[in-house]
């Protein structure tokens, strides 16, 4: 199922890395603006699209992985930001990123295109990305999504029980609209929550 969304972001590459670009970083992430740190912090962005965020996170002085596995999104990418740098990986295992220790990761738009499966050995792949007092921000859609890069249902309580599971607790959860007018349109809202990985007693 990875592999269908991937060639669905592969095939919808050109049409898609437009529409990414549009969208202003610090708006999208107004709603969990608090767990942005103000002092340089070590980051991972899983699922970047073109870096737009990741350049954004670079420019206020923090470390900042893009980690982007559509190549056709990463080489784009790359292109327009060719200092930041870019990694091949990909949920569910992240398996080119383990045994780092980031301060913040973010998963923004990415989670519904995970299945329930996929989802239950992602979580603490991403747990396991975090330093002792991390956060994983994580944005969890709801609403339709496009046919030629298929979308699994969220429930946030399941998904914060399985960030739970992974020694993670939640210290943030917040509604939002979607800052893109087609998805607006379409009915598509967000909950976007914070879950800490709690420092060692
Ligand atoms: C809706 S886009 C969001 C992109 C970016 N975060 C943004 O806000 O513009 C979803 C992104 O998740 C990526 N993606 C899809 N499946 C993934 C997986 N299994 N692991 C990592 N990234 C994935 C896609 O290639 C795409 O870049």
């Amino acid at each position: 199922m990875i592999e269908t969304v991937l060639a669905g972001y592969e095939a919808d590459g050109a049409d898609l890395v437009a529409r990414f670009e549009t969208i202003e970083p610090a708006g999208l992430y107004a709603p969990v603006a608090a767990f942005i740190p103000s002092a340089p912090a070590r980051m991972a962005d899983i699922g970047a699209g073109t870096g737009r965020d990741a350049a954004w996170l670079a420019g206020l002085g923090h470390a900042v992985v893009a980690v982007e596995p559509a190549a056709a999104l990463r080489e784009a990418g790359r292109a327009l930001r060719p200092d930041l740098a870019w990694v091949d990986d990909r949920l569910p295992e992240l398996a080119t990123l383990r045994g780092q220790a980031f301060d913040r990761v973010l998963l923004s738009g990415v989670w519904q295109h995970l299945d329930e499966e996929a989802r239950a050995i992602a979580m603490p792949a991403l747990a396991g990305l975090l330093a002792s007092g991390g956060v994983l921000v994580m944005s969890l859609r709801h609403g339709p999504g496009a046919p030629s890069r298929p979308v699994w249902p969220v429930d946030v309580e399941a998904t914060i029980a399985l960030a739970e599971g992974a020694g993670l607790r939640l210290v943030h959860r917040v509604e939002a609209a979607s800052v893109q007018a087609g998805n607006q349109a379409a009915g598509v809202t967000w909950t976007w929550v914070c879950l800490e990985k709690a420092p060692p007693p």
